[in-house]
């Protein structure tokens, strides 16, 4: 695997690191945006200042440049993406648009992230009942939600691919299989996943994921994406209706005849307008990706997080590994917790560390640009503050 020099990274794309002496290490709630996505958002705020400058259909070009990065990454094809302002507005397009029924049971974690939980709580309103799956030792139970499939009123499932407060990673290639072979809707919220690790959703059986892109994707508020299933486009219907979600938008001299046909794609999901700015921020930071190499961007938190693992293994005494230890069952997200949590925080926050407290748990989320010797220095705060 082909590494990248993280100094030269860090002085270029994230030169406030080189600055003061803060470690930053929270990006599972807000990822930094690189120099160049900076940049992005500067020029099209000035594009706006002069907005005759602005190319007539530019902020459509940024959209389609999107979704073609988007699949690329994730390895969808471009008709399977529509962009969205955030996870939620993709989660709900599963959540209101599947042919769900009276008595239908959805499936989830208890422990899941309320944006995985509200969407289809509210679906009470027809008589579809959300059942939460309790956690076996303070993780999700993934064996006991294959089981619980198995019953025949179980219609969707849905989970973070990343548990925003455990770190766990779900197997939805397991979970996937045994929704597709059952007949079941298979929907996955990605935000504390993708930009973390790797994902082809052409291997997988998932049938909607969504994903914002202000975490693991380094990139401005407001932009994120959905990904439909290719087979599933015809059967969900968009519950949101969009005016450029219609074919006939194509063309801007005839807008109001009105015809009333939709994109065959995933554009008939897309609701305009949209943030362009935002979402030329992060075509910007999806390029640095490239140029990084997913992968290689995986394998660096991967050495980073490992480097955490093994010390809360070793430290047994002072702190409880939350996050399963094994590789293929976490991604970026760690959580350590302490005895004292609140003082371990307050502790790290005291030097300069930039973490988040959550369930009981210190969570530490490196990214690209972190190093070992930053987590190591957090480290060494969680044991030397324990008595
Ligand atoms: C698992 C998960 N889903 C969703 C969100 C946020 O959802 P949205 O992008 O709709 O604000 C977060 C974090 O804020 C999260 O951790």
């Amino acid at each position: 695997m082909m590494s990248y020099d993280v100094e030269a990274l860090r002085a270029r794309e994230f030169p406030w690191t080189q600055q003061g002496e803060q470690i930053f290490l929270d990006n599972a709630k807000t990822g930094a945006l690189p120099s160049r996505a900076v940049e992005t958002l500067k020029s099209w705020a000035e594009l706006r200042a002069a907005p005759h400058r602005l190319t007539p259909y530019q902020d459509l070009e940024v959209f389609q440049k999107t979704r073609e990065l988007v699949a690329k990454l994730i390895g969808a094809k471009i008709g399977e993406i529509a962009c969205m302002p955030n996870t939620t507005y993709g989660i709900n397009v599963a959540s209101l648009g599947l042919p769900l029924k009276s008595g239908d049971v959805v499936l989830t974690y208890d422990g899941e992230y309320p944006a995985d939980v509200y969407p289809w709580m509210s679906l009470a309103r027809k008589g579809v009942k959300l059942e939460l799956i309790p956690k076996l030792d303070g993780l999700q139970d993934e064996a006991r939600l294959l089981e619980e499939m198995k019953r025949p009123e179980v219609k969707a499932v849905t989970m973070s691919w990343v548990s925003f407060s455990t770190g766990f990673r779900a197997d939805l290639e397991t979970i996937g299989r045994a929704c597709r072979e059952r007949g079941i809707y298979f929907v996955v919220d990605a935000i504390q996943g993708v930009g973390a690790a790797s994902l082809d959703v052409s291997k997988l059986h998932i049938d909607v994921l969504a994903c914002g892109g202000q975490k693991w994707l380094l990139a401005p508020w407001g932009s994120g994406f959905v990904y439909v299933r290719e087979a599933l486009i015809p059967e969900l219907e968009p519950m949101v209706v969009g005016w450029l979600a219609m074919r006939s938008s194509e063309e801007f001299t005839r807008m109001v005849d009105y015809d009333f046909v939709y994109y065959d794609d995933a554009r008939r999901y897309q609701i305009n307008t949209l943030p362009a700015p935002d979402f030329a921020g992060l075509n910007a930071s999806l390029e640095l990706f490239f140029e990084l190499g997913p992968e290689s961007v995986a394998e660096h938190i991967e050495g980073v997080v490992s480097e955490a693992v093994q010390w809360a293994l070793a430290n047994g005494d002072k702190v409880r590994l939350v996050t399963p230890a094994d590789p293929a069952k976490r991604a970026g997200v760690l959580a350590i917790a302490p005895r004292d949590p609140v003082a371990a925080s307050e502790a790290l926050s005291a030097a300069k560390i930039f973490h988040s407290l959550r369930e009981g748990a210190i969570r530490l989320s490196p990214h690209c640009f972190n190093t070992r010797e930053e987590m190591g220095r957090a480290l060494e705060v969680l044991g030397g503050e324990r008595p």
